[in-house]
């Protein structure tokens, strides 16, 4: 969206006092209770963990393609596999309280 459009955006406001403001206005949701809190995403469009490895295996490569627009640099990093997916769902499952303990 263009900055100038933005509903967000203060009569009056300048391009760098409003990108100032915004930093940390949105908080990144937590890791932790992933399999109680689908779906996932700001969208709601995945319910299951390998779709979620799917999207950051996707995004990953389009960032390194340069194939998206101010693509985080810890983006280029992230080279998995689906080979990978079946170790990082055990360890995002291993980030889920059993909410039947009662603590
Ligand atoms: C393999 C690596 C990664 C995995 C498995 C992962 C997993 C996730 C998951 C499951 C969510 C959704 C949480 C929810 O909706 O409750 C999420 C959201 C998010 N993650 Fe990651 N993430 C990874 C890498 C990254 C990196 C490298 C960044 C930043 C550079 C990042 C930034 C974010 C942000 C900003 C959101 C919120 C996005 C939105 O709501 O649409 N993640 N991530």
């Amino acid at each position: 969206m263009d900055l100038k459009q933005s509903p967000l955006r203060r009569a009056g406001e300048t391009d760098d006092a409003f990108l100032r403001r915004m930093i940390r206005t949105f908080k990144t949701p937590t890791l932790r209770n992933l399999a109680h809190t689908q779906p996932y995403f700001h969208d709601g469009l995945y319910h299951k963990f390998d779709e979620i490895l799917e999207e950051m295996r996707l995004i990953s490569e389009m960032a390194r393609e340069s194939r998206i627009r101010q693509a985080d640099e810890e983006l280029l990093k992230i080279r998995i596999s689906k080979a990978d997916f079946k170790p990082l769902s055990a360890f995002l499952d291993s980030l889920n309280e059993d909410l039947r303990r009662g603590y």
